[in-house]
């Protein structure tokens, strides 16, 4: 059931997707988490050697698939020889490293929403925000309310808030430092995406004090989900959220 707002607080967002059930950042994920009814999904964006955004968490397919190498050395062709789904469980096999577009297309259809989170890679900051952005207006011309673009990288946050006034920017936050607020605010950021292992309640109220929603990230035990909760967390990440989403109930 859809709430009558989307970003009605607090929101479970599909870490990778449904990440605990299914190879994370494929549409298996996302169809997962369609399947349990939930209707936020994050996933990770890095470029191919032709400039197309795909989705990927780390620097290499080494972990994911059944290949070894740089995302940066595989145009998008080369990579759809490999398999990103064996890895998790021979189910799965078959299972491709989706473009952007591909996810988009139908996160779009399926009424989902989306976290797509930027990751830069050899200095390439600008190339994949402007690469993200034009598939995001292409493949998803009404994604006000319905995206939030986050990146652990301010560089490409800024290019993201130059080329678009009203995406929604969510600022990635490993380890909490001081100027983190103000970088926040130079950016006009919607949200802060707090690592959940340093994260205290004070900084959820320095955060909200200032105005930005806060979402921490991974959450997969109960207890400590709870405890955000009560914290009065705006949202949570999890690998397991059809776990987390009844807790809020
Ligand atoms: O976007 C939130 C979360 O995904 C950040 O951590 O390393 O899983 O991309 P990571
Ligand atoms: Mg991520």
């Amino acid at each position: 059931m859809l709430s009558k707002n989307n970003l009605e607080t607090p929101i479970i967002i599909g870490h990778r997707g449904a990440s605990g059930y299914a190879p994370e950042n494929t549409l298996s994920a996302f169809e997962k988490a369609r399947n349990l009814d939930i209707k936020w999904v994050e996933f990770d964006v890095v470029l191919t050697s032709d400039f197309i955004p795909v989705l990927l968490h780390d620097t290499t397919i080494d972990r994911t698939t059944n290949g070894l190498g740089s995302i940066l050395q595989y145009s998008f062709d080369q990579l759809q020889v490999f398999d990103a789904g064996s890895w998790f469980a021979p189910a799965f096999k078959g299972e491709r490293i989706p473009s952007l577009a591909t996810v988009l297309t139908f996160l779009r259809k399926n009424n989902l929403f989306a976290v797509i989170e930027i990751k830069a890679l050899k200095n390439n900051e600008k190339q994949v925000a402007t690469k993200t952005m034009e598939i995001i207006e292409k493949y998803w011309p009404d994604y006000q309310d319905k995206v939030i673009v986050s990146s652990f990288s301010y560089a490409v946050l800024k290019v993201v808030r130059q080329l678009l006034k009203e995406v929604k920017i969510g600022l990635g936050v490993e380890k909490w430092q001081p100027n983190i607020l103000d970088q926040a605010q130079q950016i006009n950021a919607y949200s802060v995406h707090i690592n959940q292992q340093i994260l205290k309640q004070k900084y959820i109220h320095f955060a909200q004090a200032k105005g930005f929603k806060v979402y921490a990230y991974t959450v997969n035990e109960k207890n400590r989900a709870r405890q955000l909760l009560n914290w009065q967390i705006d949202g949570m990440f999890s690998d397991y959220p059809d776990k987390i989403l009844p807790l809020c109930k």
